[in-house]
């Protein structure tokens, strides 16, 4: 397969269509219940065919999986649970012959309580240079019995944790993820380094998870609700810290994308200022319900917010920490709350799935470049998983009330018939698999031209190769009310009816592509998209 134009150029990522892989569910090469390096390699092919230009690997390093690996205790070495080294080099040299660059992630937030300067520091006591990497305080109360403050925990429950020595030590995530003081050289000094280490075996970006959390306030003062700065999010600091990372990769031709989740337009826009990060995650398109107004407005906004500091958007519909979009879509409330995860949700997927097509074919159109997390391409529904099998530790930590992320990590069906779906292992994976899983196979669906394989696939083939697409203009058309329609540089057309009725289309030459099919008299059903040639 050609390498797409995108490929050969510098800027390859304002345009890209990016796949994430959450390593343990993608494929098992070696049997043994947990996807790998082995079983990724195997699935390169699949990935060409499907027309990706960048795999985002979710956490590959060595790590007690507390927290899917973003417990991260050495972050050059590959988990043996995955692979080695070598076969990450391997790996990345061989997406790269297909056209594809590899993004890795990093952790700068936090540690694994497992890596060697948490070890250290535990051994090492009160008052070490050891313990400075980290934050470690006394406690407050008579017998320093209280924690030192009130965080609130990204994952509900404290933010402390005491150790035998009666300090306590910050942790945003789970106790197991003890957060790194950013305000020490060396904590900056070591992850340019970690940088380095993978920029040289070939990654041609970095994922930079909880982006907005590194910096802290130093007095490490209480929450006050609704007061600005927020002790822990978006702190000013956090600038200079991303300045020199950014220098880091401009040494390399790297670029970033940041986890940055931040309601605020104008704040979000700061970390993406021509000497920060290149692209951060669109998390308020991800959140956003099926609407055609409320979708305007966060592309509108979207597109307004990105415009000044001249960094392409991004545009999310799914990732490791949020329920499908076939599940979502077909819900009451289709927006994405972390908040509002509930057990038992009832879902409509036949109406779900026909809105995840239609938002495919919305997403791909619009300009910037696109995260396609693994499993989506097959249309998988957010998986039920039973409690006993649960390994989240966000359903632990909210006392077993959120139903946490495991159902959208499911290992990927790739053979209808074979055992576990085709996902390579020979004893039952990490996850189970729930009943019907083998009717999403990758190779069943490869064969429907109606399937949502297909439409992915054909989605990707015309965005590469139909000017116009990815980066620049958007231009809105006259719609009835519940339609999106807009053009693309290039003429390209592309209308989302998500109202209740069939609408006429403009006056076009031809259709591109539909995510369902036109009606009888050529109009366009509700929850359907196309694209036309104008
Ligand atoms: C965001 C990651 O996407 C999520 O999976 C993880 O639990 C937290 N950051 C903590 O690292």
């Amino acid at each position: 397969m050609a390498a797409p134009d995108s490929q050969r150029t510098d800027d390859w990522w304002r345009d890209a269509v990016i796949y994430q892989v959450y390593p343990r569910s993608f494929a098992d090469g070696d049997g043994d219940g947990t996807g790998d390096l082995a079983g990724v390699r195997a699935r390169l092919p699949h990935l060409a065919e499907l027309g990706v230009d960048a795999v985002w690997f979710t956490p590959w390093y060595v790590s007690p999986l507390v927290d899917g690996g973003y417990d991260v205790a050495d972050y050059r070495t590959i988990d043996p649970a995955f692979g080695t080294l070598g076969e990450a080099e391997k790996l990345i040299a061989e997406a790269r012959e297909l056209g594809i660059r590899t993004i890795v992630d990093i952790v700068p937030n936090h540690v694994s309580d497992q890596h060697a300067w948490f070890r250290a520091a535990l051994e090492a006591g009160p008052g070490s240079p050891e313990r400075e990497r980290f934050h470690f305080r006394p406690g407050r109360g008579e017998h320093g019995e209280l924690p030192p403050n009130d965080w609130p925990s990204q994952f509900s429950g404290r933010t402390w944790t005491r150790v035998p020595d009666g300090e306590w030590y910050l942790h945003l995530f789970t106790p197991e993820q003890p957060d790194l003081n950013w305000a020490h050289p060396e904590v900056r000094r070591e992850h340019e380094d970690v940088l380095r280490f993978w920029f040289e075996r070939g990654v041609a970006g970095v994922r930079i998870d909880s982006a907005a959390l590194l910096a802290k306030d130093p007095a490490l003062a209480d929450f006050v609700e609704g007061v600005d700065p927020h002790p822990y999010i978006d702190q000013d600091e956090l600038h200079d810290i991303y300045r020199s990372w950014r220098r880091v990769a401009d040494e390399f031709g790297g670029v970033f994308v940041g986890e940055v989740w931040l309601p605020d337009a104008e704040r979000f826009a700061r970390y993406l200022r021509p000497d920060e990060l290149h692209t951060a995650f669109n998390f308020n398109f991800l959140s956003c319900p099926w609407q055609a107004d409320r979708l305007r407005r966060t592309i509108d906004d979207t597109l307004a917010e990105h415009a000044p500091v001249g960094a392409p958007a991004t545009w999310v519909l799914c990732n490791h920490d949020v329920t499908r979009t076939v599940t979502r879509y077909g819900r009451e409330d289709t927006g994405f709350d972390f908040a509002k995860k509930a057990f038992g949700t009832p879902t409509d997927l036949a109406l779900g799935t026909r809105r995840a097509r239609a938002a495919a074919l919305l997403t791909l159109a619009l300009p910037g470049s696109v995260y396609l997390y693994q499993g989506e391409e097959l249309g998988l529904p957010e998986a039920d998983i039973p409690r006993e099998r649960i390994q989240d530790p966000m359903h632990f930590r909210s006392g077993g009330v959120d139903p946490g992320r495991d159902g959208c990590r499911v290992p990927l069906p790739w053979a209808a018939d074979a055992p576990y779906c085709g996902f390579g292992s020979e004893t039952e994976p990490w996850l189970p698999q729930p009943e019907g899983w083998a009717a999403y196979a990758a190779d069943r669906q490869s064969a429907d031209p109606a399937s949502m394989l297909s439409l992915y696939r054909e989605a990707l083939r015309l965005r590469r190769s139909t000017e116009g697409f990815g980066d620049g203009p958007l231009d809105w058309l006259p719609a009835p009310e519940g339609v999106l329609a807009f053009r693309r540089a290039g003429g390209t057309v592309c209308v989302v009816n998500l109202s209740a009725a069939p609408v006429d289309l403009p006056a076009h030459r031809a259709v591109l592509l539909v995510s369902g099919a036109l009606d009888g008299s050529g109009r366009l059903p509700a929850d359907t998209a196309v694209w036309l040639r104008a």
